[in-house]
């Protein structure tokens, strides 16, 4: 009987926990993601693509930036979605695309 509930709870376990991560977000995924629908003009490193920003007469700011690090989640999401400044709305983005998207650019984050 001890066995069996040992044996339960390890499957439990084998199950819930990439679940919990996936719902995290995935930044390998999320990079995918990014390279389709973000990098024309923002760079895999997250700096801004100097012919872009030129062309859009914009300051763009770096996306692994403090300032831009700094924003919570949910704006960031916003940022996306609705766009932000001379940003126009990305679309097409499913709420797993999303929260991928996310946790990849928290992992462009630089160590301070
Ligand atoms: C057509 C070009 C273009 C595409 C595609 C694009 N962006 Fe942007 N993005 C910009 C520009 C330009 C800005 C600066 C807007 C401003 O400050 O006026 C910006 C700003 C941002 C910001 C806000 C940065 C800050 O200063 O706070 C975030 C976050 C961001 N982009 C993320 C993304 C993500 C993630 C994607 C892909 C899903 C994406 N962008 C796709 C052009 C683009």
């Amino acid at each position: 009987m001890k066995r069996w509930f040992v044996w339960m709870l390890g499957i439990v376990t084998l199950i819930a926990v990439p679940l919990a991560l996936a719902q995290k977000g995935d930044a390998v995924a999320g990079k995918a993601v990014y390279q389709k629908k973000c990098a024309t003009c923002h760079e895999l490193s997250g700096a801004p693509k100097a012919a872009i920003a030129k062309m859009m007469k914009v300051e763009m700011r770096d996306l692994s930036s403090k300032e831009v690090q700094a924003k919570s989640d949910e704006e960031l999401s916003r940022n996306i979605t609705q766009g932000t400044g001379k940003m126009v709305p990305v679309k097409g983005l499913s709420d797993a695309d999303l929260q991928n998207l996310i946790a990849y650019l928290r992992s462009l984050k630089k160590p301070q």
